[in-house]
């Protein structure tokens, strides 16, 4: 994974370390689910976009408003969820309407999104019909098994419907005819049940779901098995499509698979930058980044904070660093177990750690409130060597959530690092302002 790579630029020659902290999104994915306990608050817009621009606009603040089965009703306010979140909102008199429609929804994780299809998956099956009438697909082995711990959740009060999992490992005798209501799996086993070894019959299913969609595309050959698999059920079966994030990848896969869908999607984060202040800071080498990092922190000591690096060996440095000044810090690192990194953001977000130090596995997704300074201790660079922008806001995002106020501190220790800076002012049309660190009582009094 990890890689040497020599580029030769205008006659000198650099050594750049290649991608130690790319970032397997499924595990990114899985990391999510395991440290999620709650819904992420979310102050962002929703946008709907209806296929059907005739029928009126609707949406729920209740889930009594829903009609449920009172099972399942019962089973959401077990789960704790006492209104539907913003995405639920919209998507879920969608997903669950009469006639069925289809639906493209992209929000965050940790937004509702499983919760929502599950609901749906559980209230379209009519348990008397022994035979699978609803059919998810997920990225991989672990997140499928997520997704089922869901909907065995959500179905608790609902015991008739039964669940199946078409992963890997789950083998049944050929000729089987599998009863159970609900098949959720990975594509290439799906595959297997319903086409190979005809354990389902996909003419039968009423709803399908393909879960996190744009890990799915990342991973080869998942994206054509997904349209096999579509192009075997029914043309009047309800498709729901989910994904955490909209490249353009993304968007034409969704096309493919989803005709006619109604869109739901939650404006993006970059309105959040306005509630963020972001510096820059001039230093020398890395003793001297440590430092300003030191007078900069030393000025915030209730704060906490989440600090970037780009490779592992510079955030273990830091983090040794920060320890031998007295800092309880917490390392986050990509060569952790999703548990143990999992374990880590708990402590972190417990207080336990006032500090992070972390590379990118980190910058995504993971909510932790109460931080109110991100130091990019290394500004995130793609790999043409421009600012990688969206990973600086997903870093910087981690702070000023909720109206509160947040702080963005970046290092700079050389031209290049100042024209990411600016690459990063023009791409947000935000200023970045560059902060004396011998001189902070500026900032003391912001933050305070
Ligand atoms: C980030 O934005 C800047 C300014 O718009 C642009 O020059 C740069 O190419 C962008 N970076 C990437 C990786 O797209």
């Amino acid at each position: 994974r990890n890689g040497w790579a020599v580029f030769s630029l205008n006659c000198c020659y650099f050594i750049f370390f290649f991608s130690p902290f790319s970032v397997d999104p499924a595990e990114q994915s899985l990391l999510n689910k395991l440290i999620r306990h709650n819904l992420v608050k979310n102050r962002n817009q929703v946008e709907v976009l209806q296929r059907d621009p005739n029928s009126p606009l609707f949406s729920v603040k209740t889930f009594e408003e829903l009609r449920l089965k009172p099972q399942l009703l019962q089973g959401v306010y077990t789960m704790g969820f006492n209104r539907p979140s913003r995405i639920q909102e919209n998507a879920l008199p969608m997903m669950l309407a009469e006639p069925p429609q289809n639906l493209i929804a992209q929000s965050q994780s940790g937004t509702g999104k499983t919760a929502a299809f599950s609901l749906a998956m559980l209230s379209h099956v009519n348990p008397a019909n022994k035979w699978t009438q609803c059919l998810c697909i997920a990225p991989t082995y672990e997140l499928a098994v997520q997704i089922g711990h869901v909907i065995e959740q959500m179905g608790k009060f609902y015991p008739e419907v039964k669940l199946a999992y078409a992963v890997r490992g789950n083998r049944l005798l050929r000729g089987t005819t599998i009863q159970e209501h609900i098949v959720i799996g990975t594509p290439g086993t799906v595959l297997d049940w319903g086409l190979k070894l005809k354990f389902f019959d996909p003419k039968k299913i009423r709803v399908f779901v393909l879960d996190e969609a744009d890990v799915m595309i990342a991973t080869q050959g998942h994206q054509d098995q997904s349209i096999r698999i579509q192009r075997l059920l029914p043309k009047d079966c309800q498709m729901l499509l989910l994904s955490a994030t909209f490249e353009d990848s993304v968007w034409s896969f969704a096309e493919r698979i989803i005709p006619d869908p109604n869109i739901i999607k939650l404006k993006r984060e970059e309105e959040t930058l306005d509630t963020i202040k972001q510096f820059y800071v001039v230093c020398k080498e890395k003793e001297d980044k440590f430092s300003a990092l030191c007078n900069i922190y030393g000025s915030l000591t209730i704060a906490q904070a989440m600090i970037f690096c780009q490779t592992r060996r510079m955030a273990s440095w830091l983090s040794g660093q920060l320890s031998s000044e007295g800092h309880q810090v917490a390392l986050l690192s990509g060569e952790m177990m999703v548990e143990q990194r999992a374990a880590v953001i708990e402590r972190f977000r417990e207080g336990k750690e006032k500090v992070l130090v972390t590379t990118n596995v980190c910058s995504r997704g993971i909510d932790v409130e109460q931080v109110s300074i991100v130091v990019n201790f290394d500004l995130p660079v793609g790999r043409d060597g421009n600012s990688d922008n969206e990973t600086y806001l997903h870093r910087i995002g981690r702070t000023g959530r909720f109206g509160k106020k947040g702080f963005a501190f970046n290092m700079v220790d050389s031209q290049e690092t100042m024209d990411l800076i600016h690459q990063i002012e023009l791409h947000f049309d935000r200023k970045i302002v560059k902060l004396d660190t011998d001189d902070l009582d500026e900032l003391e009094k912001m933050m305070n």
